[in-house]
């Protein structure tokens, strides 16, 4: 997942000349997310001074997302004459019920029974979510700590196997995330002897976070995720 709950956004210094154009300067801090900033302060024919701040984050679409935007407006202590506004956007995504927070990296859900990886795909999409997608070696801890609760799977054709979010059921041979990423840009663990294998098109993993490509007719317990 990534981690992008959050946007923190610092604008200082607004400097507000009468009579001439305003001058901005802008300093965007930025946290957990990459983050782009454009500000712009206009006079309306009122003569009031409109500031408009547009972020644009990496957050991704999907599920529902809550917005909190505060903002304060002080004297610049530093400089006279000066304000500070200082904006802080929060944004919180909603995760669907009944997934959980596990180890700080995301929400994640955990179907026990057997799925051929194009249904498990459905069902995690249809849960809001989407199979899970392992960035790095810090969120495959996930799969290691869903392994250690000894969960009950069922139906499924190895149990110390998960399906999760990769394949390269459009270009053989070229590995990607369910969200249309390079899995090269990922967590990339192969098994020995991995990848492998005429008609294997679908991504799992192991309890030792070691990943195969499969057969997408096999039945996989499977990982949702969702940001
Ligand atoms: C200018 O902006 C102020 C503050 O938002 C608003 O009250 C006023 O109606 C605006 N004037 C015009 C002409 O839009």
């Amino acid at each position: 997942m990534e981690r992008c709950y959050k946007l923190h956004l610092l604008v200082f210094c607004l400097l507000i000349r009468p009579g001439k154009n305003s001058e901005v300067q802008s300093f965007a801090s930025n946290l957990e997310c990459r983050t782009g900033l454009k500000m712009e302060a206009k006079r309306n024919s009122t003569g009031h001074w409109i500031m408009t701040v547009e972020a644009e984050s990496s957050v991704r679409p999907g599920g529902q997302p809550r917005i909190q935007v505060s903002s304060d407006f002080a004297s610049s202590p530093n400089r006279p004459g000066t304000f500070l506004l200082t904006s802080t956007v929060v944004f919180q995504r909603q995760p669907p019920a009944d997934y959980e927070l596990i180890l700080g990296e995301g929400y994640y859900k955990l179907h026990t029974g057997g799925r051929r990886w194009p249904e498990a795909m459905q069902v995690c999409e249809s849960e809001g979510g989407h199979l899970m997608v392992i960035d790095t070696q810090r969120e495959s801890n996930v799969i290691r700590e869903l392994f250690a609760r000894e969960p009950k799977i069922t139906n499924a054709y190895n149990i110390h196997w998960l399906a999760v979010g990769f394949h390269d059921r459009y270009v053989s041979k070229r590995y990607e995330t369910v969200t249309g990423q390079l899995l090269s840009d990922k967590f990339v663990n192969w098994i020995a002897g991995e990848p492998h294998g005429e008609n294997q098109h679908c991504g799992i993993i192991n309890k030792a976070t070691e990943m195969a490509i499969d057969p997408c007719t096999t039945l996989w317990a499977f990982v949702c995720e969702s940001y």
